[in-house]
């Protein structure tokens, strides 16, 4: 039974740049006890093979494997999704999640999203979220936006999902990439109402100008 504190996020990886992105949401979801449906896109798996030089399996239950080996976090409950599976619980409705993130989103996945066009087991999934009217966190890597990049956007959020760009930001002064990426992850984690680590929140100037 599907009961309220017990509901799945679901943690999409597009083939967007920006692959840590997504493993540092899983390790912090993970630890953190949650579930997680995790959906890998085709796409994705060649975005890993060449930022992170690694081979993501395609079959569920070795991906599993493999994700609980290379984020080394045995806590929460993850269940793998083959990208093409668009019989997974998760492609109908009447699975209930608590909401879905796309981290991060390719303008390919966009573009099919903002058409309502599913062809894998992602779009079908941000689909089903937006019907559902459920939070759907949409976060779009590119570089820049064309117009039609802008109008896809535009369709996501009349639809209900918010954007949210991995934008850096300086003023909690990373002192590192990991830094850097662990405040884009949790900010973004955040949208949905998660915890997973320690955001820091602008408070405001430390010291006024004289
Ligand atoms: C190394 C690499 C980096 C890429 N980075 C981006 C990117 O940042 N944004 C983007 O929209 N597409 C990017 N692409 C192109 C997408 O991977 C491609 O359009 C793919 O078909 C998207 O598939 P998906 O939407 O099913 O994940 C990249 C491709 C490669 C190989």
């Amino acid at each position: 039974m599907q009961g309220e504190g017990t509901l799945p996020m679901v943690l999409a990886v597009s083939g967007a740049s920006g692959q840590p992105l997504a493993q540092r949401a899983l390790q912090l979801l993970l630890e953190a006890g949650e579930t997680v449906e995790l959906i890998t896109s085709r796409g994705a798996i060649t975005v890993w093979q060449a930022e992170l030089g690694i081979q993501v399996p395609g079959d569920p239950e070795a991906q599993e494997q493999f994700w609980r080996e290379r984020t080394g976090v045995g806590s929460g409950t993850l269940r793998c999704h083959r990208w093409n599976d668009q019989a997974a619980p998760i492609a109908s409705g009447s699975h209930r999640t608590r909401g879905m993130v796309i981290l991060p989103c390719s303008m390919g996945a966009v573009g099919r999203i903002a058409a309502g066009v599913a062809t894998d087991l992602l779009e079908r999934a941000a689909d089903v979220h937006l019907k559902e009217a459920r939070p759907l966190v949409i976060c779009p890597r590119e570089l820049p936006w064309s117009l039609v990049h802008l109008r896809n956007l535009t369709a996501l959020a009349e639809a209900g999902a918010r954007i949210a760009p991995p934008v850096p930001a300086w003023y909690h002064q990373p002192r590192s990439i990991e830094e850097m990426v662990d405040f884009l992850v949790i900010r973004t984690l955040d949208l949905l109402g998660y915890e997973v680590g320690e955001l820091r929140r602008w408070q405001g100037p430390v010291g006024q100008p004289g």
